[in-house]
């Protein structure tokens, strides 16, 4: 599941040139008896399969106790596990969050990926069926996040948006270190949505690039696309301009009051 998006664009450069390592991991492989099964039928009853904890405790700990970047030897995949206290938890790293893909986390958007981004290390930890027993939760997590809310089949699509989102951010990750800072939801957009690109053809269609953008004047290309940014964010997602409402300036206010921002709930 994961070879496409972290073999294409970005994730793939990021990982040739080392600036993050992803280390995969089978939970099945941490399972010692002879089925290797990682789920099963959950108590009270009613339908699905919950994952079962003692493997998750196994792999998290297991691989937590090693540097990042380690694997399971393939050949030591279901006979020749580690040594592992299944009795009592590992300690485990404070810095080092464990997260839990699931629908029922925190919600995660750009300033979750920024915060993630200032660790060394995450273990993410993907559900199927069910979900995972209520222990993991309870002894082994240390963070839950969702990508939205809706229910996927798996955690490992919610991980994949994790990686990439939290790569974006890394310093050097991005050709164009201005990039991931100029984009919606971020730092330079004060939160807001970023405004329309355009590039060749000059016109498209009957539908021609606005003359501002070729003017060559900095100044009022700044000033364009800011109001763009405040106009875009008017439209499709007002409650953005509440969080941002100390980063706008006069001018910004002004242009968005001539826009009919100004309704009790819009401010
Ligand atoms: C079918 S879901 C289980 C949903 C669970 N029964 C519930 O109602 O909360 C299976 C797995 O997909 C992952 N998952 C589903 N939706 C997700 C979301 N919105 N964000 C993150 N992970 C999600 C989780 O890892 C979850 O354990």
């Amino acid at each position: 599941m994961f070879a496409g998006p972290f073999s294409e664009s970005i994730l793939k450069r990021a990982l040739e040139n080392q600036l993050i390592q992803i280390a995969l991991h089978d939970i099945r492989a941490y399972t010692t008896d002879r089925h290797h099964v990682c789920d099963g039928t959950p108590y009270g009853g009613g339908g699905g399969m919950v994952m079962k904890a003692e493997p998750i405790a196994r792999a998290v700990e297991t691989v937590l106790a090693h540097p990042a970047g380690w694997t399971l030897p393939p050949q030591a995949a279901f006979v020749d596990l580690p040594p592992w206290n299944e009795n009592a938890p590992a300690v485990l790293a404070a810095d080092v969050p464990v997260i839990l893909l699931t629908p029922q986390g925190r919600r995660f958007d750009q300033s979750v990926a920024l915060e993630l981004s200032q660790h060394s290390r995450l273990a993410l930890i993907c559900g199927r069926y069910e979900g995972v027993d209520e222990r993991v939760r309870s002894q082994l997590v240390s963070d839950e996040i969702s990508i939205g809310d809706f229910v996927l089949s798996g955690g490992e699509l919610a991980a994949m948006v994790v990686v990439d989102a939290v790569t974006r951010l890394l310093p050097g990750a991005l050709g164009d270190a201005l990039g991931a800072h100029q984009d919606s939801h971020s730092a330079g957009t004060d939160g807001l949505l970023e405004g329309p690109h355009y590039t060749r053809p000059h016109n498209f269609r009957g539908e021609a690039v606005p003359d501002v953008l070729l003017s060559g004047h900095h100044a009022q290309v700044a000033r364009w696309r800011r109001e763009q940014s405040l106009l875009r964010t008017l439209e499709r997602r007002p409650e953005l301009l509440a969080v941002a409402a100390e980063k706008l300036s006069k001018a910004d206010r002004d242009f968005l009051s001539a826009h009919g921002w100004g309704s009790a709930q819009e401010q």
